[in-house]
C-alpha cells in the first residue's frame, strides 16, 4: 500500500524560553492511500497541531513529513502552498465557507486556484457537489444549508484540486448525528472507492466505525 503522508520523530514546540510548550513530541504516523485513518485524543493532546503539519499548514520544529515521498518540511513559505494545492484537500471543523457565494461558487472558487475557469470550472464543479451527494444544491446560499450540508460542500471544494489526501480537522463536531453520519460516509467513499488517503481528527465515537485504522494521542505522544 502507497504512504501517502509519512511523518517521523515530529517536535513541535510553541513560544519559546519560560513559555515555551511542547504539543508534538516524536510522533510517527503514516496516512495510507485507501484508508480512513482516525485520529483521536483529548482536547489539547495535539491533534490539530498534527494535522495541519501534515497538511502543509504549520511547520514542525523538528521531524521529517515526506508526502506522496517528498520531504516538505524544509521546503520554503512560496513552495508550500503548491504542495497543499496539487495533493493536498483540508476540511474544517468550521466550514470556512464564503457567505456572499453559493455552494456551487465557493467550489469554483478553488478551481480557480487550479486554473479551471468558466464552462469547465461549473461542469467540474457540480461534478464534485454531485459526488458529496449535493446535486441539487448548486445555487443554494450557505445560510440556506443544514450544517451536514454545509460540510459536505466543503468536501467538495477540498476536492477541487483532485488531491490524492484528504485530511479533516474534527468535520462532525458541529453537527448533529444524522448530518455527521453523512460526512462520514462520504470521507470513507472517497477512500475505499476513490482510493484517496483519508485522515479524520475526532473525538466523535460515531467515527469509530468508519476507520480503517485508529490512532490515539495524547500529550502531543501517540500512545
Ligand atoms: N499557536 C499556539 N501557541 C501556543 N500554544 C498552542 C498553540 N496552538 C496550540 N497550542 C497548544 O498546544 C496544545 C495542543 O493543541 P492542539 O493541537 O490544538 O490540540 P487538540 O487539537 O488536540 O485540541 C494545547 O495545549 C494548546 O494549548
Ligand atoms: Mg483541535
Amino acid at each position: 500500500m502507497q504512504t501517502a503522508i509519512e511523518v517521523r520523530d515530529l517536535e513541535k514546540t510553541y513560544g519559546q524560553g519560560e513559555t515555551a510548550f511542547r504539543a508534538l513530541d516524536g510522533v510517527n504516523l503514516d496516512l495510507h492511500a485507501g484508508q480512513v485513518t482516525l485520529l483521536m485524543g483529548p482536547s489539547g493532546s495535539g491533534k490539530t497541531t498534527l494535522v495541519s503539519i501534515m497538511g502543509c499548514i504549520l511547520r514542525p520544529t523538528a521531524g521529517t513529513v515526506r508526502v506522496l515521498g517528498r520531504e516538505v518540511q524544509n521546503l520554503d513559505e512560496s513552495a508550500l502552498p503548491a504542495v497543499r494545492l496539487n495533493h493536498i484537500g483540508f476540511v474544517f471543523q468550521g466550514f470556512n465557507l464564503f457567505p456572499t457565494l453559493t455552494a456551487g461558487e465557493n467550489v469554483e472558487l478553488a478551481l480557480d486556484l487550479k486554473g479551471l475557469r468558466g464552462r469547465a470550472a461549473r461542469r467540474r464543479s457540480e461534478e464534485l457537489m454531485d459526488q458529496v451527494g449535493l446535486s441539487g444544491k448548486y445555487t443554494s446560499f450557505p445560510a440556506d444549508l443544514s450544517g451536514g450540508q454545509k460540510q459536505r460542500v466543503a468536501i467538495a471544494r477540498a476536492l477541487a484540486g483532485d488531491p490524492a489526501i484528504l485530511l479533516a480537522d474534527e468535520p462532525t463536531a458541529a453537527l448533529d448525528f444524522a448530518s455527521g453520519r453523512l460526512v462520514l460516509d462520504r470521507l470513507r467513499d472517497l477512500a475505499h472507492r476513490r482510493g484517496r488517503a483519508v485522515g479524520i481528527v475526532t473525538h466523535d465515537n460515531r467515527a469509530l466505525e468508519y476507520a480503517d485504522r485508529i490512532v490515539h494521542i495524547e500529550d502531543g505522544r501517540i500512545q
